[in-house]
């Protein structure tokens, strides 16, 4: 991959000025991203669907390809399992609230989901009777089978996991989860916001039931999402938001529902975002899967083999660089996180993330205070990670 021409793309990166390692939060984007929103608020400034006149038409017509396009970049076998949604935290909200939960269900996730696969499940638990049960993983955050089986029964409906850990970069062996869910009649909720940008998703084949992530974590624009539902069980969700646009006829005691999967579409939809959305997975696509993770490989051992050296450092997860990626987060024991952080971005110009990452549980269960994050993307070049472990160098050699 030519790392420096790909990044001419990115107008943020001109000058190289800043050094960005927010990418968990949220990606940058392509001007070819930029060019699909301008071009719906400079040409199509105007709703889809619901009026007739030609320009109405076309851009419903693009919206359609857009959802057919990512139907194709997350393998899934039809486009009416494609449900646009606002981000990662909407999708696994709408199944938390249109699944058909029974008192007495199971919900299993694992010990650091992000808040967004956490607290839907324990707002339902509340108000449902619903169970939520923990599968711990190892002391260095890797997943742990015998937890795992030890948990998975005939009561558990939904087995709801991230792929790859914001905190850590760590996946789990999905596929495996899902065939053994699968005997025990579960079904699988993959939350894909860490993965979907950074390697190749295969719902169909993987036989993932449903599946969500970000657009803005896929070099989309912000507020941009998508949840994926296996046809027979997109059909059994009750939708939890209706009004405008998923329905097909009213009367003042009763409505007609439209389809699936306009049906979990309510109100206008984000259509400069869809379009953007478009243009970014078209990006990721022509960059290559290989590609990306070669250089994101490539940082990440940098970075981590950089970090090892630090006195006293504390690298959350596994300290081999093979067992993660694109995430490295870490503490030290004498250096305050934000105060790393702000530092890093006053003195050289660098973006990463303090704090607890959205993943309070897991910090409150082993008592750890907050960290620092560093997450890369495939325009991140080999200069900017020897920088960033040089910077860390001197930082917390002025404290220790
Ligand atoms: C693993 C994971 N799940 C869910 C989310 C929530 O994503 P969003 O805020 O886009 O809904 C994030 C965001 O960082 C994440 O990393």
């Amino acid at each position: 991959m030519d790392t420096n021409s790909l990044r001419k793309d990115f107008s943020f990166l001109k000058d190289n000025k800043w050094i960005y390692f927010d990418n968990a939060c949220q990606s940058l984007r392509p001007r070819q991203v930029v060019e699909a929103v301008n071009d719906y608020y400079n040409n199509y400034p105007i709703c889809a669907g619901r009026s007739n006149y030609r320009l109405a038409i076309e851009l419903q017509d693009k919206l359609n390809k857009v959802r057919q396009q990512t139907a194709k970049f997350i393998g899934a076998k039809k486009e009416s399992e494609i449900i646009f949604t606002r981000n990662t935290t909407e999708g696994i909200n709408l199944i938390a609230n249109s699944y058909p939960f029974k008192a007495g269900d199971v919900i299993l996730i694992s010990d650091k989901e992000h808040n967004s696969n956490l607290v839907p499940w324990l707002l339902l638990s509340k108000t449902k009777n619903i169970k939520v049960e923990i599968v711990k993983t190892n002391q260095d955050n890797t997943w742990n089978w015998e937890f795992f089986d030890q948990k998975l029964n005939n009561k558990v409906k939904m087995v709801a996991l991230g792929i790859t850990s914001n905190l850590d970069g760590v996946s789990i062996p999905f596929k495996e989860i899902i065939e053994k869910s699968h005997k025990f009649g579960a079904k699988v909720l993959l939350d894909g916001a860490q993965w979907a940008g950074h390697y190749k998703t295969e719902v169909n084949k993987w036989d993932a039931d449903f599946f969500v992530f970000s657009g803005h974590k896929t070099l989309g624009p912000t507020g941009t999402g998508i949840l994926y539902g296996k046809e027979s069980e997109l059909a059994k969700l009750q939708p939890y938001q209706v009004g405008g646009s998923t329905v097909a006829d009213t009367s003042y005691t009763d409505f007609e529902l439209l389809g699936v999967p306009e049906r979990f579409e309510a109100g206008l939809r984000d259509y400069s975002g869809i379009l953007g959305l478009g243009a970014a997975l078209q990006y990721l696509d022509s960059v290559g899967w290989s590609a990306i993770d070669k250089q994101e490989k490539e940082l990440t051992k940098i970075i981590i083999e950089g970090l090892k050296k630090i006195p006293e450092i504390k690298i959350i997860g596994p300290e081999e660089s093979d067992k993660r990626n694109g995430i490295i987060s870490f503490y030290h024991p004498k250096v305050d996180s934000h105060q790393i952080s702000i530092l890093l971005d006053e003195v050289a110009n660098i973006m990463v993330r303090s704090g607890r990452h959205c993943v309070h549980s897991w910090f409150n269960a082993r008592v750890i205070r907050d960290c620092v994050r560093i997450s890369v993307a495939f325009y991140n070049t080999t200069d900017e990670a020897n920088k960033i472990v040089k910077e860390l160098n001197k930082i917390i050699g002025v404290f220790i």
